[in-house]
């Protein structure tokens, strides 16, 4: 029989992983560990986030609602953020985790939200979705959680209709000062805790056709970033 991690096992390893030189262009991140990390946090993820995330994901579903049609939440999670967009869209979440997509179908199911079309798993990085399917798509706190940022905003602009939009709402990090060396520190432990806190705002834009059309601060203290960018006509 297999012998499971003890704590000194695990402290080891997290030391070991602090000696490590940090890739701030992967974050230490890829599928497994963000699906081991996400399978770690899915059971208590709500009480965990519900505050901190709380305005992100508020000023992101007020930015889709102003649009109508059908939208793309791109690793939906839990589902916090399906019980705040208007009736009338029609919207699909999909997550690559099955522990935060279980969380996010109990939701659904219990606040019967009529205007959940469908819940899938599936990776941001490799849409199965046909290209300019969505009227909106939106990543609320996942850009910084992928391996390839830049796929998966490939992905978001394909699926999303010419004249379309592509919100992003996220943590981007500080080129100086005090915040930036709390960041790097913390970054060292990005496989573990399942995001990546060294992500700079550059590395999202000049990929793709999108035009970022706002760049908007959101609370608290302005730690969070909403971008709105816009799919040119065909
Ligand atoms: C920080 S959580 C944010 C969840 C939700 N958007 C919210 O506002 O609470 C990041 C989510 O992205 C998902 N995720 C990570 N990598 C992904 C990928 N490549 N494709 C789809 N979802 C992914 C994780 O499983 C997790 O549910």
């Amino acid at each position: 029989m297999m012998r499971s991690e003890t704590l000194p096992d695990r402290l080891r390893k997290l030391r070991d992983r602090m000696k490590r030189p940090f890739d701030a262009d992967k974050g230490g991140l890829d599928d497994a560990a963000v699906r081991a990390a996400y399978a770690r946090w899915a059971p208590i993820y709500d009480m965990v986030f519900r505050a901190l995330l709380y305005w992100g994901r508020r000023v992101g579903v007020k930015r889709v609602n102003e649009f109508s049609g059908s939208v793309l939440e791109a690793g939906v999670g839990t589902g916090m953020a399906l019980p705040y967009y208007h009736k009338d869209l029609k919207v699909t979440g999909i997550d690559l985790s099955e522990e935060m997509l279980a969380k996010a179908e109990q939701r659904v199911r219990g606040g019967r939200l009529n205007n959940v079309d469908g819940l899938l798993a599936m990776d941001a990085g490799a849409l199965a979705f046909s290209d300019d399917h969505f009227d909106v798509a939106i990543a609320m706190y996942v850009i910084t959680v992928v391996p390839d940022p830049v796929k998966v905003m490939k992905n978001l602009e394909r699926v999303t209709k010419p004249g379309g939009h592509v919100i992003l709402v996220n943590h981007f990090s500080a080129s100086e000062g005090l915040r930036a060396h709390a960041e790097q520190w913390l970054a060292r432990y990005a496989s573990w805790v399942g995001w990546n806190p060294v992500f700079a705002k550059s590395r999202v834009l000049g990929h793709t056709n999108l035009i970022l059309e706002e760049d908007q601060s959101v609370p608290p203290f302005g730690l969070f970033t909403m971008l709105t960018f816009r799919k040119p006509e065909a």
